[in-house]
């Protein structure tokens, strides 16, 4: 058990958060394919990849610190009928969510005094910029063609190329 319950419980949550976070990408790849939009499905895949290591970070820091796991039900993600663009929206919100997780932990890290906790959560405050640049930046390119299909051809085509990032251990 960590010193701090509350700590315990709240990276317990977190960790639900990140695999719901993977799950709700797992159905924007799905839904991505019924658009007809291949990019945008190699996209939310590698997204989905992102979103398990980062549960796994949580996992592991967890029993790393001889805390306990427990392990909720993932949450159904509310996806259908979808656009291109309502797709990337719904992932930016997501991840502003994500962003105030974050934020909350860290700060109830520090009213418990546990410094680790604190140290160890710099890597994601730093990570969620990154994630939310990034549903940024399609939906910028998306309101520019404003539904041109040519524009949705080369958007898809850009989002084809995304590879996935090294695991953790590599980083
Ligand atoms: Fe795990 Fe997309 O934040």
């Amino acid at each position: 058990m960590m010193k701090s319950q509350k700590v315990e419980l709240a990276l317990n949550k977190q960790i639900n958060e990140e695999l719901f976070s993977a799950y709700m990408y797992l159905a924007m790849a799905a839904e991505s394919d019924r658009l007809g939009l291949p990019g945008f499905t190699n996209w939310f895949k590698i997204q989905y990849s992102e979103e398990l290591a980062h549960a796994d970070r949580f996992f592991n820091y967890v029993l790393e610190r001889d805390g306990i796991i427990k392990l909720e039900s993932i949450a159904q993600p509310e996806i259908g009928g979808e656009t291109a663009l309502s797709l990337f929206k719904k992932a930016l919100t997501h991840e502003q969510h994500i962003t105030q997780c974050i934020s909350d932990l860290k700060d109830l890290a520090k009213v418990e005094s546990d410094h680790a906790t604190d140290v160890f959560l710099e890597w994601f405050i730093t990570e969620q910029v990154e994630e939310e640049a990034n549903a940024r930046a399609v939906i910028d390119q998306l309101r520019m063609i404003d539904g041109n299909a040519n524009g949705l051809f080369l958007i898809d085509r850009e989002l084809a190329s995304r590879k996935a990032a090294p695991t953790n251990e590599q980083q």
